[in-house]
């Protein structure tokens, strides 16, 4: 059997992280987070003094990365050249910068390869395989068995960010993190559509709805597809 596959695109904020998560711990298959392989990348080049700016370098960096990324739900660590990178990855730092990485047009087709065979191994191995992005259901997987872009109000996805990063209730810290965040989306739908859904993805609004409700369409779209 070649498994399920279920790519599932959205913005910082629109709750894909967690949704991905509990789909593939109810279907006890596997889980690709593919931004934690560009934030990998952004890392690892940090780390060697690559510059970011220099995309010939960069490509190189993302075509010869010793990178682990695993696809188990209840704990899916990231691991570059043997080190656990897994927390360092969710730093500011790498979050004000990994857009250079994705904007970076020579890097992306080497991470979608990469990002296909795992999502394809791990459906095949696991008999189910979420995978979220920015540009799953548009250029990883279009053939995958269900995709869903989800999508929430721009104040609810500020929330749900600021509730991720334990934020005092600051409204100057609150602006930062919102700057941050909407800037990071604008530069990255320079190169992947990800605000509206293409032909035959699911689009979900998520806002006012509860993380179970949206894990419980998705299990019906999958249910539906099998
Ligand atoms: O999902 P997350 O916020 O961890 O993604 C980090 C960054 O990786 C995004 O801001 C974007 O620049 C890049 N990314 C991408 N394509 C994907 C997933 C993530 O360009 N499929």
């Amino acid at each position: 059997a070649e498994g399920i596959t279920i790519a599932i695109d959205g913005p910082a904020g629109s709750g894909k992280s967690t949704v991905s998560r509990l789909v593939a711990e109810a279907l006890d298959g596997g889980i690709l987070d593919t931004g934690a392989m560009y934030r990998a990348v952004a890392w690892w080049c940090l780390d060697q003094g690559i510059d970011l700016t220099d995309r010939d370098a960069v490509a190189r960096a993302a075509e010869e990365i010793d990178l682990d990324l695993g696809t188990d739900p209840a704990g899916a660590t990231v691991v570059v050249a043997g080190t656990d990178i897994t927390a360092e990855i969710r730093a500011q730092h790498i979050s004000q910068r990994v857009s250079e990485v994705a904007t970076n047009t020579l890097v992306r087709p080497i991470l979608q390869r990469r990002q296909r065979d795992l999502l394809f191994g791990a459906a095949a191995s696991r008999g189910f395989c979420v995978a979220e992005g920015r540009d799953i259901t548009t250029v990883v997987a279009p053939d995958a068995h269900v995709r869903v872009l989800l999508t929430a109000s721009d104040e609810e996805r500020m929330r749900r960010r600021a509730a991720e990063l334990d934020l005092e209730d600051n409204e100057e810290t609150r602006a930062r993190m919102a700057d941050q965040v909407l800037r990071r989306d604008r530069d990255d739908s320079a190169v992947s559509e990800f605000l509206t859904a293409a032909d035959g993805v699911e689009a979900v609004d998520t806002t006012g709805l509860g993380i179970e409700d949206v894990v419980e369409q998705v299990l019906m779209l999958v249910a539906a597809a099998e």
